[in-house]
């Protein structure tokens, strides 16, 4: 049986071999950190942004929804603090050349020692990244031998902050001052919905506490990408702002807590693979934040931040802007006065939906072996995506290409085929095709065979059982969207 290290290995051959993710570039050797999506992938990856966005915008009566530009003025980033504060500690190897996060790479380095050293270690890096003590941070990486992969050395330079943000430059007129046409590729979605926030208010005539969420891409210069599509350079977020009155951000943020956690086991992620992390260091913009994580097969790393960013944002882009973001709240106190103007305090939700897809297919992914009734041993991989994430839902699959079973098959498709994702094939043993599905994740396969002719019943296979039953060639369609629903 394979070891963790060696099934994550395994995990990132049978994504590129079933369609589901692919070295962005392969032709040309790749890009560091920079994937692109097959056509499992963009499939399964749609269907998880799809689930997030109807539980924001459809399940929530106070939530609407926008698309925001990546370009944005640069302006923003001055006033969101990211141009300043955008950078993270990084440190060089001296031989190598080889820079690395501070942080990665004494974390990488606690993961090898025994529990109670890790954690004085790791409680250590916390204490010294909330002091901004870069010095101590070197001292540290030094008392504790920390060498580089590539050099083996601990020839270091000292700590130096790094800024994340790519930038590239706007339209083709030449100015004198090259800063004037520089335009940065959005480091976070949030700053789309913080811009648009009375636009968004006024014009859905929004009450508070509501929110605002969104979908997109991301870019960030990470220093160390590593671990698949755990930290890419180019990545997809999931973001809701939920505007709160002042003094009530504590509750909203408890309420997003629980709640977003409640939406990952809803999803299929078991709740023992999901906790909490207080952020001791909290970003320039917070008072209070956390981190959803779960345990991927490297260790318990983050998949969603909880964020009290309270009216920092607004109140940086009035100031910049010059113009008044406020919200005029017209219910009334305790003491019978309406509450007026205020800036709005925001708790903010933001999952990657590229972690949420490597949760979801590492939870999924399985080698099974068995032995069968005559004794010999089988065995299969299994991606077990739950059946409402999966990319296709149904396999038809006619027993034989002659005898009139393709045109009851093409039948069925053209009947399902509106309503889920079905895929059609008629090559090879029916055994060879089961076990094609299983490796892709399709949870069910129907085969129609020559008794279907008969008593117009087919046999409808379970990925995860690999049980099987006769059912009605006319309930397949109700049977399969009861499932998935
Ligand atoms: N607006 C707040 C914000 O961006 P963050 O904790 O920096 O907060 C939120 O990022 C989420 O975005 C993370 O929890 C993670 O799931 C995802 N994420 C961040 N950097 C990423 C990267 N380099 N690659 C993939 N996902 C990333």
């Amino acid at each position: 049986m394979a070891n963790d290290t060696n099934l994550f290995q395994n995990l990132i051959s049978h994504c590129k071999e079933y369609g589901y993710i692919f070295q962005s570039s392969e032709l040309y050797d790749g890009l560091s950190a920079v994937y692109d999506y097959g056509q499992n992938g963009a499939q399964l990856k749609k269907n998880l942004r799809d689930e997030w966005w109807k539980s924001m915008t459809q399940m929530h009566e106070n939530i609407v929804g926008i698309d925001a530009a990546i370009f944005m003025h640069p302006t923003v980033w001055k006033a969101s603090g990211h141009v300043d504060n955008f950078s993270d500690p990084m440190i060089d190897n001296k031989d190598s050349k080889k820079r690395y996060r501070v942080d990665h790479l004494i974390e990488a380095h606690a993961e090898t020692l025994a529990g109670p050293e890790k954690d004085a270690l790791l409680q250590q890096l916390d204490q010294l990244l909330a002091k901004d003590d870069y010095a101590g941070l070197k001292k540290l990486i030094e008392e504790q031998r920390i060498t580089c992969t590539v050099s083996k050395t601990c020839n270091w330079t000292d700590v130096r902050q790094f800024n994340l943000m790519f930038k590239t430059e706007f339209g083709a007129v030449a100015s004198e001052n090259p800063e004037d046409n520089i335009v940065y590729l959005r480091p976070e979605t949030a700053q789309g919905i913080f811009v648009n926030f009375l636009n968004v208010q006024k014009t859905g005539r929004m009450k508070i506490p509501f929110g605002i969420a969104q979908t997109g891409k991301a870019f960030r210069n990470e220093i160390v990408a590593r671990q698949f599509i755990f930290r890419m350079r180019e990545f997809e977020q999931m973001e809701m702002q939920f505007f709160v009155r002042p003094g009530t951000q504590m509750e909203w943020y408890n309420y997003w807590k629980e709640t977003r956690k409640k939406w990952h086991e809803s999803i299929g992620i078991p709740s023992e693979k999901l906790r909490y992390h207080n952020h001791i260091k909290l970003a320039h913009y917070a008072d209070a934040a956390l981190d959803i994580e779960f345990e991927f097969p490297f260790g318990w790393k983050e998949l969603e931040g909880i964020h009290s960013r309270t009216d920092f944002d607004l109140s940086q882009h009035a100031k910049y802007s010059r113009k008044k973001i406020q919200y005029f709240d017209n219910d009334l106190d305790e003491q019978g006065k309406p509450y007026g103007n205020y800036t709005p305090f925001v708790v903010e939700t933001s999952v990657g939906l590229d972690r949420l897809f490597l949760t979801i297919l590492s939870l999924s992914y399985a080698e099974e072996t068995w032995t069968k009734e005559d004794g010999t041993e089988d065995s299969r991989v299994v991606l077990k995506i739950p059946a409402k994430l999966a990319p296709t839902k149904l396999a038809i699959l006619p027993l034989v290409k002659k005898d009139g079973l393709p045109e009851i098959a093409r039948a069925l498709m053209d009947d399902c085929k509106g309503s889920f994702m079905c895929f059609y094939e008629e090559k090879d043993a029916i055994g060879k095709r089961y076990r094609r599905m299983d490796a892709v994740g399709t949870p069910f396969c129907v085969t129609i065979d020559h008794q279907t002719k008969e008593d117009n019943a087919v046999t409808i296979r379970y990925r995860d059982s690999m049980l099987q039953e006769r059912i009605p060639i006319s309930e397949v369609k109700k049977k399969i969207l009861e499932l998935i629903s």
